[in-house]
């Protein structure tokens, strides 16, 4: 059944404090809990309470101290029959976690037992009312064997422990109520790294970092990301931390890459282990920025946590929002704005244009976790970076400052959020409402003309028709812009322009010539911009524009056009010629310009992704995109030949360390050999081979070896080995080994990952080993989209295999199919066939159901 967020309705009791008491074994946990339920005055009177469960079975159940014979079971769920106002309710329910697959409830993994609440795995764990809108304080007591899981852990503070032979146990309590979502329990054999932060207001609090013995030299990282994350929330939102005691446990078999449990985060090891021979500077980024999420939950989610599902942007949106102002603080602001903008337009923009586009506040769904979606995270993000951008950075904090009082303590909606910013801040946001609920990319008409002396800025908007929503109506859209002078390369200031009609014209005074235009500067609107703009105002502006992002935005352009043209086939060979010969002389003026630092000239020279040209285009030809693609870095790759050679001794010099320096020569490095494998193959093996022999370090190393997993050439199959050898005890790097070789250029790779499927070390009850091979292939254009459809069969088998053991991870699978509208017939009938097979599969779990259905629209 559909859940719509218009029938919410408060649910009729209360609970305000529960008790559970846990015997944790592996094969059998027995569990029970302790409910004081009363009626809420706020809601509905109702003879009964509902109890939600999944596929959990009922011990025992007592009212009031007797057994309660007045119940029945319908469906998964658990009803009560409750007359008076006030009752107790004890409920004993029995589990396997080892038999856990899904990985949702309570769960063993590599002998320890922990817990993933979020959205709704408590109700596989104790029958209860399982919805945000219930908080609860909890007291939880549990007892195992010692030796077994010698330590225990549970959200809040541990107020006693105790021994009994063989046994022990632990009981733990948390003060802040909360929703069940955000219960935790570990029980392990860990080891923790510990340290401590002392808070504004001076209390200290104790850090511990919890992972498997051999793993602690491997936690500096998050630890020391985990102390400048509680630092910044301080500084730049005014938030404390309100426990004594925050811990950490990373664990290897996670559906997502972490939770923010109350005071007992608990991630993925991806986003955990990191030292320089085994973690890139992508995964050291990555940690820093998880950690740093997951920490800014404990007041955007916890302290106010959400009303029901549909408003889960307000917590992921904001706490996206939060890590990326982190991160961009902690390193290179204008390189992570623009990672920031090619995962949104990578993920979240085929998102929107899909058959799976949803508002940042869906109006319904089947599965609530198909929703933790780029849209809701990603775009949720940027839509309240939009409220920041045209309030500023002050009152945009008055804004915040306001939510955070105003709603501390409750289960609060997007609209709370956004009157909180609109009184703080003072900012009218009533238009601005409509981008949580239109979905769908606006695209944005550009034209600059040019009279006299006086500039004239043309504007038009559209938001394109999404399922469920044919008619759109116009958004207010912030523009930030500059206008150039063509002699002098300067501006008169930054403007920032909003407009929330179809169209709007402005207009710019004293301009002689016809100046050039920078639009969206910092990614301002996330919206897709379509300008007829000649090359050489991009050139212009790829060479000069004091905008970080604009500059990488004029780069994108000039390739972007020039492909698209290209693929389409109207490019005579002269024009061809031209474009080309613009896109490398642009390129050489990045490479040339001193004032640049590496990472943001890695940026600068990076492709447009094959995901984000086949976006470009209403229907899509894989094979032509990646074709051209190709052939153009071949060109770039033999035109500048000597530039790229004298990069790389350049960045070469440079020793390992982890600073900005030495990040961005790696970036370059590896990028220059990837243009080498296009334009010279030969050659690039073996510097490939070079770097990969003398590298010190992973990022090296992966980089190497990912160029040369795409080549064919003997050294292809020794550093394989070498690396697999080398690393095969460490499961997070063997993902790598599994990810480059399914993610490579190499024209066998449909083979390989068959080859692979069948390795020993693949399983399909890992979610990052099955992520490793097979979102690698799916997200590898040429292998995924192979002409004769055998990557959708393989992806589809994948789906029906998974979906029994992990629904959640085989969902994820189903969107790549799901773009067959827009990709050219005879794939398009292919990828249709696929999902045709996996919808006439039976017993499909609801998650893979949802998805495959609303795909095949
Ligand atoms: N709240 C977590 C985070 O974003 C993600 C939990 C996702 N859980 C799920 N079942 N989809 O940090
Ligand atoms: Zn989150």
């Amino acid at each position: 059944p559909e859940i719509r967020r218009e029938d919410y309705t408060p649910f009729p009791w209360l609970l305000p404090a529960i008790r559970i008491d846990f015997e944790l074994g592996l094969e059998k946990t027995r569990v029970v809990a302790t409910l004081d339920v009363r009626r809420n005055p706020a809601g509905e009177p109702s003879p009964a309470i509902r109890l939600n469960g999944d596929g959990i079975e009922l011990v025992s159940l007592k009212c009031d101290g007797t057994d309660c014979a007045d119940r029945m079971m319908d469906g998964d769920d658990l009803v009560v029959t409750l007359e008076g106002d006030k009752h107790t309710l004890e409920i004993v329910t029995e589990i396997d976690p080892s038999a856990n697959s899904q990985l949702m409830g309570l769960y063993a993994s590599n002998g320890m037992l922990c817990t993933q609440c979020e959205a709704e795995g408590f109700r596989r764990i104790t029958f209860f009312p399982d919805r945000p809108d219930v908080l609860s304080t909890y007291t939880v007591r549990m007892s195992g064997p010692k030796a077994q899981f010698p330590v225990l852990l549970c959200n809040g503070n541990r107020t006693d422990t105790g021994e009994e032979g063989d046994s022990h146990w632990a009981e733990w309590h948390d003060p802040w109520p909360k929703p069940s979502y955000l219960f935790a329990l570990v029980a392990g054999d860990l080891v923790a790294r510990s340290d401590s932060f002392t808070t504004m207001s001076g209390r200290k609090v104790e850090l511990n970092v919890w992972v498997r013995d051999g793993d602690l030299d491997r936690t500096e990282h998050a630890m020391e990301s985990l102390k400048r994350s509680m630092k910044w929330d301080e500084e730049v939102f005014g938030r404390e931390y309100d426990l004594d005691l925050f811990n950490i446990v990373a664990v290897s078999d996670f559906n997502m890459g972490a939770m923010e449990n109350k005071g007992l985060n608990i991630f993925n090891t991806k986003y955990i282990l990191a030292d320089p021979e085994t973690a890139t500077d992508g995964d050291y980024d990555g940690i820093e920025g998880v950690i740093g999420h997951e920490y800014f939950h404990n007041w955007s989610g916890n302290r106010i946590t959400c009303r029901d599902w549909f408003q889960l942007s307000l917590k992921e949106g904001f706490t996206v929002l939060r890590d990326q102002l982190f991160s961009a603080d902690m390193g290179s602001a204008p390189v992570k704005r623009i990672e920031d903008v090619r995962v949104l337009r990578g993920v979240q923009f085929p998102e929107d244009s899909g058959p799976l586009a949803h508002p940042i506040r869906p109006d319904s769904y089947r599965e609530i976790s198909n929703f933790y979606t780029a849209t809701v995270y990603n775009k949720g993000a940027e839509v309240i970076r939009m409220m920041r951008t045209m309030a500023g950075e002050e009152a945009f904090r008055k804004g915040t400052d306001l939510y955070f009082e105003r709603h501390d303590g409750e289960a609060a909606t997007c609209e709370d959020f956004v009157t909180s910013i609109e009184e703080g801040a003072g900012l009218d946001l009533t238009r601005f409402r409509r981008w949580y609920s239109q979905a769908g990319t606006p695209k944005v008409g550009v034209a600059l003309d040019h009279d006299g002396d006086v500039a004239r800025l043309r504007l038009t908007q559209n938001v394109p028709p999404t399922p469920g929503q044919p008619d759109k109506q116009p958004m207010p859209i912030p523009l930030k812009l500059a206008l150039f002078d063509r002699a002098t390369g300067t501006h008169r200031g930054e403007e920032l322009v909003v407009f929330d009609e179809d169209s709007a014209e402005f207009t710019f005074e004293g301009f002689a010539e016809k100046p050039v235009l920078s639009i969206n500067r910092t990614f301002s609107a996330p919206v897709s911009i379509e300008r007829d703009v000649v090359r050489e105002d991009l050139v212009f502006l790829a060479a000069r524009d004091d905008d970080p992002f604009a500059r990488y935005e004029a780069m994108q352009d000039l390739m972007t056009g020039y492909l698209v043209a290209a693929v389409s086939g109207d490019l005579g060979d002269n024009e061809r010629e031209a474009a080309r010969a613009d896109i490398a002389q642009a390129m050489q003026s990045v490479i040339e310009d001193d004032a640049l630092d590496d990472l943001m000239r890695g940026e600068l020279m990076s492709m447009p992704s094959q995901a984000y040209l086949a976006e470009q285009m209403l229907i899509a030809d894989p094979g032509r995109i990646h074709a051209e693609r190709e052939a153009l870095k071949a060109d770039l790759g033999a035109r500048l030949a000597p530039q790229f050679h004298a990069l790389y001794d350049r960045a070469e010099k440079v020793a390992f360390s982890l600073d900005a320096e030495a990040k961005g020569a790696r970036k370059v490095k590896t990028l220059l050999v990837a243009y080498a494998a296009a334009s010279d193959p030969q050659k690039a093996a073996e510097l490939a081979a070079y770097q990969y022999d003398r590298a010190d370090n992973m990022t090296d190393r992966q980089g190497a070896l990912m160029v040369l997993a795409g080549l064919d050439s003997v050294a292809r199959t020794g550093r394989l080995l070498d690396f697999y050898e080398r690393y095969r005890d460490n499961a997070l790097v063997v993902d790598k080994w599994f990810s480059l070789q399914a993610a490579s250029l190499h024209p066998q790779v449909v083979d390989h990952v068959k080859a692979l499927r069948e390795h020993p070390d693949f399983t399909l009850r890992n979610p990052n080993r099955v992520r490793a091979l097979y979102m690698a292939f799916a997200a590898n254009p040429a292998a995924f989209h192979a002409a004769d459809g055998e990557g959708y069969r393989m992806v589809a088998d994948l789906i029906l295999e998974l979906d029994p053991i992990n629904a959640q991870t085989a969902a994820r699978f189903v969107p790549p199919l799901g773009r067959w509208r827009r990709i050219e017939a005879g794939r398009s009938a292919l990828m249709h066939q696929a999902l045709e097979r996996i919808a006439a599969a039976p017993n499909l779990s609801r998650d893979t159901f949802e998805q495959v259905t609303r795909s095949l629209g």
